[in-house]
């Protein structure tokens, strides 16, 4: 018997880091997943991992900028497996921490586009089929930097702080509906990530300053699957009475 038995889950970002231990666990929990990713080489090679364990993934290109992709990413979800039980709103990329002074348009609108759109796009079309079925989870993965001021750019460091509005706005709003909506939020983690930012070493004193000096009191770096495990109990079942909670995934980094 597994934790998320028969349960339809889609998982944005699914290709890599967080996103790919969500999608190896709950099929292992056995969930049916969508994998959705911009990374199509990277989702054969989960599509692989899986079919090696003699499992099934349905993988779907899908980028979570553009409000079409996102819908047809959720109608795979129920045209394949008749309905959707979870949304995990995962995909993300980040900023180069960037203070305010020094933010462009087309890094603003990028952030704002994948880390909080893209997301919104998600939530509206899961809650619309989570009404018509009665009931449903979503799970956004935010970042303790939509809790504090200084763990990211000002870019980033916004779009996941209106996260944490969305979630709680959804959480309220749909309570009595059937739906959880909760957001983890971890710190730092070995995954890919870092792919978004590139090469650090020219950022400014002030990043040096601001930033990274605070980032020597993080107790320890954290693995993708322990932030796995964190999404799986907000989408299975034992987090029936959880909604609208902010879990922190960080080893207590952010308690500081
Ligand atoms: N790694 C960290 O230290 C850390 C800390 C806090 C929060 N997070 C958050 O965790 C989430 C997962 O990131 P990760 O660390 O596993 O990174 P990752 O880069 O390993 O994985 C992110 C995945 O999202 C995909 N992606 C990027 N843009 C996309 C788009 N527009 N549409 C669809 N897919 C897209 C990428 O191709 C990649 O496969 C993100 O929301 C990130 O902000 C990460």
């Amino acid at each position: 018997m597994g934790r998320m038995d028969n349960k339809v889950a889609i998982i944005t970002g699914a290709a890599s880091g967080m996103g790919k231990e969500m999608a190896l666990l709950f099929l292992d929990e056995g969930a049916k997943v969508v994998a959705a990713d911009i990374n199509q080489d990277r989702l054969d090679e989960l599509e692989g991992e899986v079919k090696a364990k003699g499992q099934e993934v349905t993988t779907t290109i899908a980028n979570i900028a553009d409000k079409a992709q996102v819908e047809t990413m959720v109608q795979k979800a129920v045209d394949t497996y008749g309905r959707l039980d979870v949304l995990v709103n995962n995909a993300g990329i980040m900023d180069q921490f960037q203070p305010i002074g020094d933010v462009e348009d087309k890094g603003w609108n990028l952030i704002m586009d994948v880390d909080l759109n893209g997301n919104f796009y998600g939530m509206r079309s899961a809650v619309q089929q989570f009404l018509k079925q009665g009931g449903g989870v979503i799970v956004n993965n935010g970042s303790i930097a939509g809790i504090r001021g200084g763990r990211a750019g000002a870019s980033y460091t916004a779009a996941k702080h209106a996260m944490v509005g969305m979630t709680l706005n959804t959480a309220h709003m749909y309570a009595k509906d059937n739906i959880r909506c909760n957001m983890i939020a971890p710190g730092s983690t070995a995954t890919n990530i870092s792919e978004t930012y590139g090469d650090l070493s020219a950022v400014s004193d002030r990043i040096k300053d601001r930033v990274f000096t605070g980032m020597a009191i993080n107790p320890r770096q954290a693995q993708a699957i322990e932030i796995a495990q964190v999404a799986l109990f907000l989408a299975s079942d034992e987090s029936s009475v959880v909604n609208g909670s902010i879990i922190t995934a960080d080893s207590g980094f952010s308690a500081y």
